[in-house]
């Protein structure tokens, strides 16, 4: 069986997009790369995907009348790729159900928030506003509730005193979305996770929790 491909639709800088750029090209994630497509045409990603070697495309939302126009030449654009996995990188759009549907089971995003905490936008913001201890990013399952589908895998980092929001995010990018997206990734792709009507399955296993970015380090280290 060929391995299976995946499509990355972004919306700005696509530092998680290089992670799985990267770890696809290093054999990490056994899949290829169908497709990078952007609503934005100034998205940095873009140039990341090129430089890879990876088709591109960019879906301006601004030349559309409205959500669902938009989300059906999308799709079009989408299915004409054929991708297995669809991954949210960054891609800065609410989609419609039918949209959502269409692909249930094969898209995931990430999230810069301890979901269910801090859905939408402004994450980092409103955690150190609430004072909280800790703060990370979630990769979850998309579903027709913004930033309400099943979460796969969580990483979290404490908060420092000293932490705006700009020092947070950069850490929870780099210790977090840059590990966890990949991982997910490579999971969906060898096959090992589903998502079912009661939650997530990794390995036939129900996940009754998220699983911890630092549990599966401290796993992957020990079988080694
Ligand atoms: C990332 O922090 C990602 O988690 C967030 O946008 C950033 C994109 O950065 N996504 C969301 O907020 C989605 N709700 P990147 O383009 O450099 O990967």
């Amino acid at each position: 069986m060929s391995s299976p491909s995946i499509a990355v639709l972004i919306s700005g800088t696509g530092r998680n997009l290089q992670a799985i750029l990267d770890a696809v090209a290093n054999g990490d994630i056994d899949a290829s790369m169908a497709v990078v497509i952007s609503n934005r045409p100034d998205a940095g990603g873009l140039q990341r995907a090129s430089e890879a070697g990876v088709c591109i495309e960019v879906l301006n939302h601004s030349d559309y009348p409205d959500r669902e126009a938009y989300d059906l030449a999308l799709a079009e654009a989408l299915d004409r790729y054929h991708p297995d996995i669809i991954a949210l990188a960054g891609f800065m759009r609410i989609l419609t159900p039918g949209f959502v549907t269409r692909y249930a089971g094969r898209m995931f995003n990430i999230h810069p928030s301890l979901l269910p905490k801090y859905r939408g936008l402004h994450t980092h913001r409103r955690a150190l506003e609430a004072g909280d201890a800790e703060h990370g990013a979630s990769v979850h399952y998309v579903t027709p509730e913004l930033d309400g589908g099943p979460v796969v895998l969580q990483g979290s980092i404490q908060i420092r005193s000293q932490d705006t929001e700009a020092s947070l995010a950069q850490r929870i990018m780099r210790e977090v979305e840059l590990k966890a997206y990949p991982l997910v990734l490579k999971w969906a792709a060898a096959g090992r996770l589903r998502l079912h009507s009661d939650g997530v399955y990794l390995d036939d296993k129900p996940l009754t929790a998220p699983l911890k970015l630092d549990d599966v380090n401290l796993i992957t280290k020990e079988n080694r």
